[in-house]
């Protein structure tokens, strides 16, 4: 037997790279090596990416002009039936790459070959994820602008209502409600600038690294780059194809954004328990319990609490999947997709909810401002009051504490105690001091930018309404 009989003819094994290959792929192997049932999520970026490259191509003499022109109709009719639902996709064909490829090249015949000319799969593939993420972080983009809105919307209705604000959980200083919130939005937008800073980091064209070291056609990656909307070409060719940064750095936003929703979601179950009742959620966000009648769960905060966890373990995924790899492309690489693309679903989901709920959001004023009044929220205006009055901020500090003893001996907050009352602890006091040490002025008290007063809500909510505004 001649030494091409033993050979396996290429038909057994995979098209794409079966030349040197002598017996096919083992079954098992094919299908845990095999990335399709996922990666075939960035069929119409992997489109777009080949579209720009065969285009270059022509334009560099590589391929012919009706060559280009049956490329481009080919891989047009296939990206229409992946969007209809009607392409085939084989486990076989091993990744969304190479079905696309070779669909191509069963409609258009040996012209479909020439397609991956001076490309490897190594940058196709580093392509079509920053494609896919700068347009995932677009469609984030209004969900941000949705969700900051109807917080600062509420911000501004919730200005003068007053509630305690709490260190260690424990009653502190009166609070607006709108003050709250805007501590929230904070959090947003550096949530937001972080996205953008990323989207800004990734919008580098890795298309023209080949395999690794770059091609010896006469490319231009310029043109493809500017041709798929990113800023330039990458510097570096090995760089290129093994950098993952990008979904590493997008898990990261995505980690905060989660521990901030997080946070948001615990409060808001809390405000919402009969303990509380500091704020009422709409039924829509919430379920009922099939043994006590009287539940209604905060179901929506509570899952969106949850699912800090899950995009937390996506971040350390990618960050170990990357830990030691050494240049350039690894196989390990195609690992980085599940978790980035669960990353994404599932920020977008909980800014999604978040938009619909927070707007939806109604304030106790009445049970807010009695917790207020309840443990002694004001003393610290008391010893600033004092201080006012010429005594030193340590001695105030020892006087106001006698009065909060006295208080809680006697059950009265600082507010209902009478002038008489207060005297005992120290005779600077007289009767203006119940201007302060009404929660009222309290708040109003904490007059400058970051304060708690509500003319400073109203004008900080309108600030960062304007840059939300501006921001699109
Ligand atoms: N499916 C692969 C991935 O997602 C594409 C690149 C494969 N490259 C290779 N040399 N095997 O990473």
């Amino acid at each position: 037997m001649s030494n091409s009989d033993k050979k396996t003819s290429a038909s057994q094994t995979n098209q794409a790279w079966g030349g040197r290959f002598n017996e096919p792929v083992d079954a098992f192997v094919a299908r845990f090596t095999a990335s399709v049932d996922f990666d075939q999520r960035l069929a119409q970026q992997d489109i777009q990416g080949s579209l720009a490259h065969a285009n270059m191509l022509s334009q560099a003499g590589v391929l012919s002009e009706d060559e280009l022109q049956l490329i481009t109709t080919g891989l047009e009719e296939i990206a229409a039936e992946i969007e209809q639902g009607s392409f085939a996709w084989s486990v076989a064909l091993e990744d969304v790459h190479m079905n696309i490829e070779a669909a191509l090249t069963e409609r258009i015949g040996i012209v479909g070959k020439k397609l991956h000319t001076g490309r490897s799969r190594n940058d196709q593939v580093a392509t079509d994820i920053r494609l896919w993420l700068r347009d995932q972080i677009d469609e984030l983009k209004p969900l941000f602008a949705t969700l900051q809105s109807g917080l600062i919307e509420l911000a501004t209705a919730e200005a003068d209502s007053i509630m305690p604000g709490f260190t260690h959980l424990q009653t502190a200083q009166p609070v607006t409600f709108g003050h709250h919130l805007l501590a929230w939005n904070e959090m947003l937008e550096r949530d937001y600038g972080r996205l953008m800073d990323c989207r800004a980091r990734l919008n580098q064209s890795p298309l023209g690294a080949a395999a690794l070291a770059g091609t010896t056609y006469p490319i231009d990656r310029e043109l493809t780059a500017s041709q798929l909307g990113f800023d330039k070409p990458t510097e570096n060719s090995l760089d290129s194809v093994s950098d993952r940064d990008f979904a590493i750095e997008f898990c990261a936003f995505a980690s905060l954004l989660m521990t901030h929703l997080s946070r948001m979601s615990e409060e808001l179950i809390l405000w919402a328990s009969a303990q509380f009742q500091f704020i009422d959620l709409p039924d829509r966000f919430c379920t009922g319990s099939s043994i006590m009648p009287q539940k209604k769960n905060p179901d929506v905060p509570e899952l969106v609490r949850g699912k800090t966890g899950r995009v937390n373990g996506h971040l350390i995924a990618l960050l170990t999947l990357m830990k030691s790899q050494p240049l350039a492309y690894n196989k390990d690489n195609q690992e980085d997709k599940e978790p980035l693309f669960d990353a994404v679903d599932t920020v977008s989901d909980c800014l999604r909810a978040f938009g619909d709920m927070v707007p939806a959001i109604k304030a106790n004023r009445a049970a807010m401002a009695e917790a207020a009044l309840r443990g002694f929220s004001t003393a610290t205006d008391l010893a600033d009051y004092l201080v006012g009055k010429g005594i030193a901020f340590r001695d105030s500090h020892e006087i106001v504490g006698k009065s909060v003893a006295y208080g809680i001996a006697e059950n009265k907050d600082l507010s209902e105690m009478s002038l008489e009352e207060l005297q005992q602890f120290s005779d600077q006091i007289s009767d203006d001091v119940f201007e302060v040490l009404t929660l009222e002025g309290s708040v109003a008290a904490r007059n400058h930018i970051g304060g708690t007063a509500p003319d400073q809500v109203r004008a900080a909510a309108e600030r960062a309404l304007q840059h939300v505004k501006s921001r699109n």
